[in-house]
């Protein structure tokens, strides 16, 4: 095996880590936005293979990094199950809403979604013939606590708040859907591995507003089955979780899932994750994604303190969030040279 990301995930440590970023596919590169156009809009080039298959390949070739990450978004599967979707410029996503039993009714089964993401499982096959040899292919799924809280809203929200109001006051149509997501995620998962992902990263981004026994029962839970399952079929797959901002709750998760790397957002420090995360395997992350905007001696330092806290153990260098379409490019060359000569 000589895929530098695919052996951090392994538990090896390395002199250097693997670097990528999420959101490396994105609109701070001028090629990225002249495909987007060439595709219409967002979505429309997510669904086109070729297009997308392009834009994953765009940062590898202008900066080299250790990993892709297939060009989807976490929201086409609920789209795949039924739902509504469509993006409004300047504000995000929206979806038809899911509060009552009647909407929930109105949803596909776990094996009904193929045909709709046949064209994602194409991109895969076109990045895995694609990319270069020692290019790692990272396929994903949002994790079903934060698909179903764009599904419930059908928007993106501060504070997850008609999602917890569901919770609350219709509890048996709440776990009915996790309980689909669960399952529609294992199968959608399953097929980006068959089509040529070798290891896939569960987006779990509003992880950190499920407290107590609701963050066992809908954020630890729900990626203990999808990983267990997806392990049973695929022998040897590694997974990657980010059940962003869940603080405290980082600890032990990695044991308690399956994970074989926790993704770490940047509100937690490298040196405290290094002692209480990465006892237990590889670690992902995590650096501010403002450092990309800003640029200068603080980027160099931070990635170079984050690069040597992680040092002793697995580690996969990654921001702590998405990059920002405001980032330099620049900045991102520099961030990698600053964790290569760390
Ligand atoms: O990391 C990657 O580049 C892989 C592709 C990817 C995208 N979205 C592309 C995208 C991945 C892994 C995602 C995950 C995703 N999508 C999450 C979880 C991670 C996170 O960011 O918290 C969420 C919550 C979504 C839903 C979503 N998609 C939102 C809220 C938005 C609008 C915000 C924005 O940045 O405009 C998107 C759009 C989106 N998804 C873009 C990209 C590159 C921007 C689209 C564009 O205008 O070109």
């Amino acid at each position: 095996m000589t895929k530098l990301l695919l052996r951090a995930l392994a538990g090896e440590t390395l002199p250097t880590p693997p670097i990528w970023m999420m959101r490396q596919a994105g609109r701070y590169l001028p090629e990225y936005r002249a495909t987007r156009a060439e595709a219409g809009d967002f979505l429309s080039l997510c669904y086109n293979s070729d297009l997308a298959a392009e834009v994953t390949l765009q940062p590898i070739r202008r900066f080299g990094f250790d990993a892709a990450i297939l060009f989807a978004d976490i929201l086409l599967l609920p789209q795949a199950l039924g739902a509504d979707l469509w993006f409004v410029t300047g504000e995000g996503p929206r979806l038809s809403t899911i509060t009552s039993k009647a909407d929930f009714a109105k949803l596909a089964g776990k094996d009904d979604i193929h045909d709709h993401l046949a064209p994602i499982y194409e991109t895969v096959r076109i990045l895995s013939r694609e990319l270069p040899e020692e290019t790692a292919l990272i396929g994903f799924a949002g994790a079903p606590w934060t698909v179903a809280t764009y599904m419930i809203a059908g928007q993106g929200t501060k504070d997850q708040g008609p999602a917890h109001a569901l919770k609350a006051e219709n509890r048996d149509l709440f776990v009915t859907l996790i309980d689909l997501l669960t399952e529609a995620t294992i199968e959608y998962l399953s097929k980006q591995v068959e089509a040529g992902a070798e290891t896939v990263k569960i987006f779990d981004s509003w992880a950190g507003s499920l407290a107590g026994r609701d963050f066992d029962d809908f954020a630890l839970e729900p990626a203990k089955r999808i990983i267990t399952e997806l392990k049973a079929r695929h022998p040897g797959l590694p997974v990657i979780a980010f059940p962003r901002e869940a603080g405290e709750r980082y600890v032990g998760f990695a044991k308690a899932t399956g994970a074989d790397c926790v993704a770490l957002d940047n509100s937690v420090s490298a040196d405290w994750a290094a002692e209480h995360v990465q006892v237990d395997g590889c670690v992902q992350g995590n650096m501010a994604p403002g450092h990309m905007v800003t640029g200068g001696q603080a980027l160099v330092d931070e990635a170079q303190a984050i690069t040597r806290a992680f040092r002793g153990g697995p580690h996969i260098f990654n921001l702590g969030h998405g990059i920002t379409p405001d980032a330099d490019p620049d900045n991102v060359a520099k961030m990698i040279e600053a964790v290569r000569s760390a």
